[in-house]
């Protein structure tokens, strides 16, 4: 939640900080701001509302000079508006600071050290750059100050920040939240994520936590919060630029729902070794077949993307999982058993709930995996192992290719597992999977019909039903999920059996209920379920696998295995999220009060 950039170079700091902005805009947009310093006067631009507000602000302003620092805001402490936008300044307005992360003890440090500071805004940010100005008072010297305060600091921060006494210096920190620094051939850079300065560098140095940057034009001096210098080397992003765009398309999301087949695909050259067989590295499926049982922990889509995961490994792998959300998980630890394996699922690799749960497991000796799509991402770093997802910069908000590619991923896994422990796999995952591939194609060029029963089913309702059982009962509760997440229906994803037992009191005449039906063994008990609330008004809508539809079934879904039907169901649910949020004007790409990346617990 919230990115940050910082610039320092020999041209305008101004575009690239709006452009870095926009492309961090993914991490929160309900305020921004940028701070660019020209000699010894710093120009502060801020606005409550998205990037294109604040680069219109900005052209009024006429702001200009070559060293600069931006934000793009998640609101956590006080509510969005200009005040609380970043950048924020000490009262002398000689330190200007941007940040990323949350301060658990900002109001004991307000009250220890800054009981008659007049403060501006109502963010714990503020506390760290007027603390700052206080320690400067005593050090007299930037890095020093900066380090104290940062000393005192309980949570977690990724900061820029720019003095006006020593205009040719930008300085950084981090703890928890993320930042890497960017060299460039004419500049220094810092960001929260390296796609928002390709358009200077693909070098890239990370930086740890509790870890200080100071950048010149010519220089890179990392330190540890005692001053110890650090020599670390620098990596280049596979980042592409190209990767960013959305091209042709009208929305990320509709670009990202196209590109799982290529997702697919990529899995499977990725994870094809020497011998043409789909494999996790071996170390991986070593350690994981100690294991007695598996704990999936993630959050939202990630989560139900393990509750598919689950019937995979437990029925190709005959091991025992549990799936567990990962902000309950964190303070609420069930009964382990002997020999616990962990499973870290999470697109950004940076969620705050997962990583949480991920510090506990640690701390007591267990061994844990990542399923990420981003390199070197916090979880990816923190965890013993990772797999990656090779989905490629996943930009809309809502996750599309990201849920893919972890079941996918999780297939592989679960089927490799098999095949070590000697279980009878009834078919080729490989080419199974190739046949998922072609039925997403399928299924992606049908939007005209997709689109025209979202704009009547979902045309004015309040709420809708997901349901489904067994497999695609988890399904439907990610159909949920997208369709509420983009366009405000509430909906909920529900077993198809158990909607007699309380909820079926809340369908009403027009009430739409989707219902997918792509397990034979469960096909006549969830069409018996649509007859239920079809008989009670309901405005019912059968998703349902070749071979088992019927006459009137509204989409017809490719024959693929049994175990890998969420790949292809989700498509058209999907589809009906994304048409059903355009129809009702909706912000796709960047919904109310979301953001992408959720570094707070
Ligand atoms: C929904 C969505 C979120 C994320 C969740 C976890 O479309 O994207 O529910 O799945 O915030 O994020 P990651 O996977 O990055 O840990």
């Amino acid at each position: 939640m919230c990115g940050i950039v910082g610039y320092i170079g020999d041209n305008e700091a101004t575009e690239l900080l709006l452009t870095g902005l926009e492309k961090l805009e993914y991490r929160g947009y309900d305020s921004a701001g940028i701070a660019v310093m020209n000699g010894k006067e710093i120009r502060l631009t801020k606005v409550k509302g998205r990037i294109s507000l604040l680069r219109d602000r900005v052209g009024d302003n006429n702001v200009s000079g070559t060293i600069g620092i931006g934000h793009t805001r998640w609101a956590t402490h006080g509510e969005a508006s200009e005040i609380n936008a970043h950048p924020h300044q000490s009262n002398t307005g000689r330190f200007t600071m941007v940040h990323n992360g949350v301060i658990e003890n900002f109001e004991e440090l307000r009250d220890n050290y800054l009981p008659n500071v007049e403060l501006q805004s109502e963010t714990d940010t503020e506390i760290i750059v007027q603390l700052l100005e206080k320690m400067y008072g005593e050090t007299k010297d930037v890095l020093q100050a900066f380090q104290k305060t940062l000393i005192e600091l309980k949570g977690s921060y990724a900061i820029a920040l720019i003095d006006k006494h020593t205009p040719d210096v930008l300085y950084a920190a981090k703890n928890k939240s993320p930042l890497l620094v960017g060299l460039g051939t004419d500049c220094h850079l810092v960001t929260s994520d390296a796609m928002a300065t390709l358009n200077k560098t693909k070098r890239y140095v990370e930086l740890e936590d509790k870890e200080t940057v100071m950048l010149t034009k010519e220089a890179v001096i990392i330190q540890k919060l005692n001053g110890e210098k650090v020599d670390r080397k620098p990596f280049e992003t596979e980042l592409d630029s190209d990767d960013m765009e959305k091209g042709t398309y009208p929305h990320y999301m509709l670009k990202e729902i196209d590109e799982q087949p290529y997702v697919i695909r990529k899995i499977i050259q990725e994870y094809t070794d020497s011998t043409h067989r789909l494999k996790i590295d071996e170390k991986i499926s070593k350690a994981i077949q100690q294991a007695d049982r598996i704990y999936i922990i993630a959050a939202g889509t990630s989560y139900h993307a393990g509750l598919v995961g689950k019937q995979l490994i437990e029925k190709l792998a005959e091991v025992p999982v549990e799936v567990h959300i990962a902000s309950e998980f964190s303070y609420n630890m069930p009964l382990l058993s002997e020999n616990p394996f962990f499973i870290f699922i999470s697109q950004s690799g940076e969620t705050a709930d997962s990583r949480a749960v991920l510090v506990q497991t640690k701390a007591l000796g267990y061994p844990a995996l990542t399923i990420t799509n981003v390199p070197g991402s916090t979880l990816s770093r923190e965890a013993d192992y990772t797999l990656l997802l090779h989905a490629g910069p996943e930009i809309a908000v809502a996750s599309t290719k990201a849920y893919s590619a972890q079941i996918a991923v999780i297939a592989i896994l679960a089927n490799d597992l098999a095949e070590q422990k000697g279980c009878n796999i009834s078919f080729d995952l490989d080419h199974e999977m190739s046949l998922v591939a072609n039925a997403i194609e399928m299924l992606a060029s049908q939007k005209e019909e997709i689109e025209s029963i979202a704009a009547s089913i979902f045309h004015k309702s309040r709420n809708a039903f997901f349901i489904g059982r067994g497999i695609d009962y988890f399904v439907m509760q990610e159909a949920a999920l997208k369709l509420k997440e983009i366009s405000y229906i509430q909906a909920e994803g529900f077993a198809g059996g158990e909607l007699k037992h309380g909820t079926i009191a809340l369908i009403e005449e027009g009430t739409p209920v989707i219902a997918l039906a792509t397990q034979e063994n469960v096909n006549l008990s969830v069409r018996g379920n649509v007859q239920e609330v079809a008989a009670r008004g309901a405005n019912t809508c059968i998703v349902s696998m070749k071979g088992l539809n019927k006459s009137g079934d509204a989409i017809v879904l490719p024959e693929v295995h049994e175990l890998l039907t969420p790949l292809v169901s989700v498509i058209p649910m999907q589809l009906l999220a994304y048409y059903a949020a355009l129809h009702r004007n909706c912000d796709v790409d960047k919904p109310r009060n979301l953001a992408k990346s959720v570094t707070v617990e």
